[in-house]
């Protein structure tokens, strides 16, 4: 439990991820550019990242720009790309003072040199953290991923018989990392959008209307406090249930 982690905190979630979703309605509600809704969301995530330090939440995985996002118009896709070069510019030294670990999950190879180095520096300057470890999804899908896990597979040569769950997972751009243990979408879209979804089997999803520029602090409180009634089962019985049979 982190030392300021508010006692009704009891039990975090250990990974939580994010679809930060709504930054283009938030601009057009205030008649402004759709960049402008970019750098809110931008300057939010600052916020709700130490928001999980500060809360004790282990893992943090958020959807920065999935492999659709390029079809979105030329300016926005580079304005966007600006936007993380810049955030990683900024942010990084602080980051690595609270002792987050960033990692990158998505084809790296097709983001802009200029890009790739400072996601790269970003993952080697911070690898000794483990504080939080910050999964930054950029030109991510889940599809895509597990494409890319079947072919890396087939190319080590794992015969047909030994690939389990397991071997696949380990092939994944997550690999090593738990699965989540609730994910949120802002904005109230109610789908999944190609995130994570190798990942999310078991996951508990939150979908709120907020949106992301205005998603903070007591919002994830909220969200945690949520997750906190839900039940987990796996497919199984919980103790209580167990407790209760009488027919095994
Ligand atoms: C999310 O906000 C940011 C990215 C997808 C990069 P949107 O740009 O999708 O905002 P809306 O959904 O149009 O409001
Ligand atoms: C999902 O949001 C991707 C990110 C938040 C980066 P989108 O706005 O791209 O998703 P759709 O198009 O509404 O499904
Ligand atoms: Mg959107």
């Amino acid at each position: 439990m982190s030392k300021n982690q508010p006692e009704e905190l009891k039990s975090v979630p250990q990974h939580i991820a994010i679809i930060m979703d709504g930054n283009g309605r938030w601009a057009r509600a205030r008649l402004l550019p759709r960049m402008a809704g970019h750098r809110a969301g931008a300057e939010n995530l600052r916020r709700i990242i130490k928001a999980c330090v500060e809360f004790g939440i282990r893992y943090l995985t958020i959807y920065a720009f999935s492999t659709e996002n390029w079809s979105r118009p030329k300016d926005e896709v580079a304005g966007l790309m600006n936007i993380f070069a810049d955030l990683l510019e900024k942010e990084v030294p602080e980051l690595h003072a609270e002792g987050v670990q960033i990692r990158h999950l998505g084809k790296i190879e097709d983001l802009n040199p200029a890009l790739q180095k400072k996601l790269l520096n970003a993952i080697d300057f911070t690898k000794e953290n483990d504080r939080l470890v910050l999964c930054i999804a950029i030109n991510y899908g889940g599809r895509d991923e597990i494409v890319q896990a079947v072919k890396e597979i087939i190319s080590e040569g794992i015969p047909a018989d030994a690939i389990t769950p397991q071997v696949i997972a380990d092939h994944l751009f997550t690999a090593g990392i738990p699965d989540p243990d609730l994910i949120i979408r802002t904005s109230g879209e109610v789908r999944t959008s190609n995130y994570l979804v190798w990942q999310s089997a078991y996951s508990e999803w939150l979908f709120t209307g907020t949106l992301w520029p205005d998603f903070d602090k007591e919002n994830l409180r909220k969200a945690i406090l949520e997750y906190n009634t839900r039940t987990r089962k796996f497919g199984g019985r919980t103790s209580e249930e167990k407790k209760e049979a009488y027919n095994g």
